[in-house]
């Protein structure tokens, strides 16, 4: 959950900097690596929901996510492109100014002589690390060019937003505090992602187009506060129209549906997975990987604050994806060990592993 006071910063929890952050600040570097390559590709980081720049935990000061997304891009900057939109007059401000402060004073890093960095290649799908010599002890600032604001309401600001960054490689975060519209996702995909009869574009090898990620927060909280029955159809029909794109009948039909496939499945589950499903079933129309972050040792599994999920139709930001989640949950030793018991390895994939240990831990939870 997260505050935001008019004269503070957003004020975080431990778990969100662990796995929210952390992952952007691994992921992005690599992730800027693969798609910049040799040849220097325009790409471009959008951010619906920019917040302050800094964010707080506890009493420590730290990067939000539009200054990881610069300091994590800094050594490889060229042909990038960022967008922060941010509707909050304060917010905004606080925002510009701390964005201002650090194309002045710049990001300092210490350096490093030898090690293995990947550099952007990729082998079956998978980004490579290569021993290669990295950067000397050097201080990098972004270029305020490159840098665009927006002190407007994120759906009115993604059409323009969407025109910039038209043909580019481009990351989208959606980070609400609480409530996301689902126009402004529509938005994406259907500027990005469908063609003009409103059809999923494919590539010339007939797959779905590639070039698009989305990592979004999905609150929880927002929907289990706003279904209540307590409310009258009316404002829970505006809610669900709101983050859904569907209305009240639709998404109990939906919900019905989904709440079937599990049960027919002898699949253990608790409400907010079936929320999270729908919304999820609706991104997988025009994204084959759809996955969510799992976020372990939240106090509570069945009603996590928000979940995190992550949409793509490349491979390799797949990879990264699996193995920066494995990373983050320390299931990587877990599924190296178990695929040296398997039979069939090749079909053994992180999908795979996330399936089996989250049928463990739902037994677990059973018994
Ligand atoms: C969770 S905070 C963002 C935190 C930020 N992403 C970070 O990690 O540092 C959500 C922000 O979205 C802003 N916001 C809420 N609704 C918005 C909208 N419709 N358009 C743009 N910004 C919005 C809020 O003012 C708030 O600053």
């Amino acid at each position: 959950m997260c505050l935001s006071l008019s004269d503070d910063l957003i004020k975080i929890q431990h778990k969100t900097d662990e796995f929210k952050y952390e992952f952007l600040r691994k992921y992005i570097p690599l992730w800027n690596s693969i798609i910049c390559g040799k040849s220097r590709r325009y790409r471009a980081i959008v951010e619906s929901h920019a917040g302050t720049g800094y964010v707080t935990l506890g009493n420590e000061k730290k990067h939000g996510s539009s200054l990881i997304f610069l300091e994590k891009t800094a050594l490889k900057q060229e042909a990038m492109d960022f967008h922060f939109i941010e509707i909050n007059h304060n917010n905004f401000r606080e925002l510009s100014s701390s964005i201002d402060k650090i194309i002045k004073k710049g990001f300092y890093f210490a350096g490093d002589t030898k090690g293995k960095d990947l550099i952007g290649e990729i082998k079956n799908g998978i980004p490579i690390a290569k021993e290669v010599p990295k950067y000397p002890p050097t201080t990098r600032f972004p270029d305020k060019e490159h840098i665009f604001l927006y002190n407007e309401n994120c759906v009115k600001a993604i059409k323009k937003v969407l025109k910039k960054v038209e043909g580019r490689p481009t990351f989208f975060f959606i980070d609400p505090c609480g409530k996301l519209e689902w126009e402004l996702i529509e938005f994406i995909i259907m500027n990005r992602l469908l063609d003009e009869n409103e059809k999923v574009r494919l590539d010339e090898q007939g797959e779905f187009f590639q070039g698009t990620e989305l990592f979004i927060n999905f609150s929880w909280e927002a929907i289990s506060r706003n279904k209540s029955v307590k409310f009258d159809e009316e404002r829970r029909n505006i809610f669900f129209q709101g983050m859904y794109g569907m209305n009240l009948n639709e998404i109990n039909i939906e919900l019905d549906n989904i709440e079937k496939k599990f049960k027919s499945e002898q699949k253990r589950y608790y409400e907010f997975q079936l929320y999270l499903e729908i919304f999820m079933n609706k991104l997988r129309r025009c994204f084959k990987f759809v996955s969510k972050l799992d976020v372990l040792g939240i106090k509570s599994i069945k009603n996590p604050v928000y979940c995190l999920i992550f949409c793509t139709n490349n491979n390799s930001a797949k990879n990264l994806f699996l193995s920066i989640e494995a990373v983050l949950n320390k299931k990587k030793k877990g599924y190296l060990a178990m695929k040296k018991v398997v039979t069939n390895k090749k079909e053994f994939t992180m999908e795979k592993y996330k399936e089996i240990i989250e049928g463990h831990r739902l037994l677990d939870d059973f018994l």
